[in-house]
């Protein structure tokens, strides 16, 4: 198991689904965890869940005067910040004619502007302290996709750019930069994209996976939280795919 031991990570989106298994992995390896949700009775019931190792607070990452007082409450409940994961996230599903540009925005807004967001709000305690991870959450749709999901993949493909933009600039400060790209992972989000499909999309998924089955959220949790810490000391810029398989497979 990986240790975090005296580290504070803060992660966004921990109510449920990933985030919620990033941040009790986190606090079994050994750090203060910080939660962010815009779902404030789910951040706090798992805080309470966590007990005194666990703190949260309500955050739209999308919102630069939402970040801000986040994660100062949260520096002030468990101290500077050492490590952060981006996971809030959510899908799309536009279509390129008829979506508006709000529509468009809203996509963008939490699954990219919120990692930068949230990353310029922890970066001058990392970079003070010349320490610090960050992950983000990307997907497989970063690297392929499929119909339907427009424009997820561009906002995922960016957030992949960002990791290796952002590991460039604080790399020679001492702060590492990587992401994780799940691929199908058990959560109330892919159930959300099941129910939009016709029923032979989940057996279709599961047949392209090497491993035969789906991720859970702990399966992603494990590897976030080995980024997180000084075993992968000489790992940054880099996307990490915890995918079953999916993307080895051409077809
Ligand atoms: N589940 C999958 O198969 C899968 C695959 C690839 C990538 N991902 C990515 O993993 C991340 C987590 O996915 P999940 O399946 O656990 O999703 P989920 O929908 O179960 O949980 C997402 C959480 O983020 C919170 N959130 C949404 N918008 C927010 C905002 N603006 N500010 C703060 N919190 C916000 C939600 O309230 C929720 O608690 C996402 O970034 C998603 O794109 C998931």
């Amino acid at each position: 198991m990986s240790d975090l031991t005296g580290e504070v990570v803060l992660v966004t989106g921990a109510a449920r689904g990933i985030g919620a298994a990033i941040a009790l992995a986190a606090a079994d390896a050994g750090a203060r965890v910080g939660l962010l949700d815009i779902d404030a009775d789910g951040a706090r019931a798992l805080a309470e869940r966590i007990g005194p190792a666990a703190a949260w607070a309500a955050c739209d990452i999308t919102d630069q005067n939402s970040v801000a007082p986040a994660v100062t409450a949260l520096r002030s409940d468990l101290g500077p910040v050492t490590g952060l994961v981006n996971n809030a996230g959510k899908n799309a599903y536009g279509d390129p004619v008829a979506m508006t540009v709000d529509e468009w925005d809203e996509v963008f807004a939490v699954d990219l502007k919120g990692a930068w967001l949230m990353s310029r709000a922890v970066l001058p305690d990392m970079l003070a302290a010349e320490r610090g991870a960050i992950v983000n959450i990307a997907s497989m749709h970063a690297t392929f996709t499929c119909p339907g999901m427009f424009p997820y993949a561009a906002a995922k493909s960016g957030l992949v750019g960002l990791t290796r933009s952002l590991a460039l600039e604080v790399g020679p400060r001492g702060v590492r930069v990587n992401s994780v790209s799940p691929g199908y992972i058990e959560t109330d989000l892919l159930a959300e994209y099941f129910s939009l499909q016709p029923p032979e999309v989940r057996r279709e998924a599961l047949d392209k996976h090497i491993l035969g089955r789906l991720g859970t959220p702990e399966q992603v949790a494990s590897v976030v939280a080995f980024l997180l810490s000084e075993s992968a000391g000489f790992v940054t810029g880099a996307d990490w795919a915890v995918d079953g398989g999916v993307s080895a497979r051409f077809a």
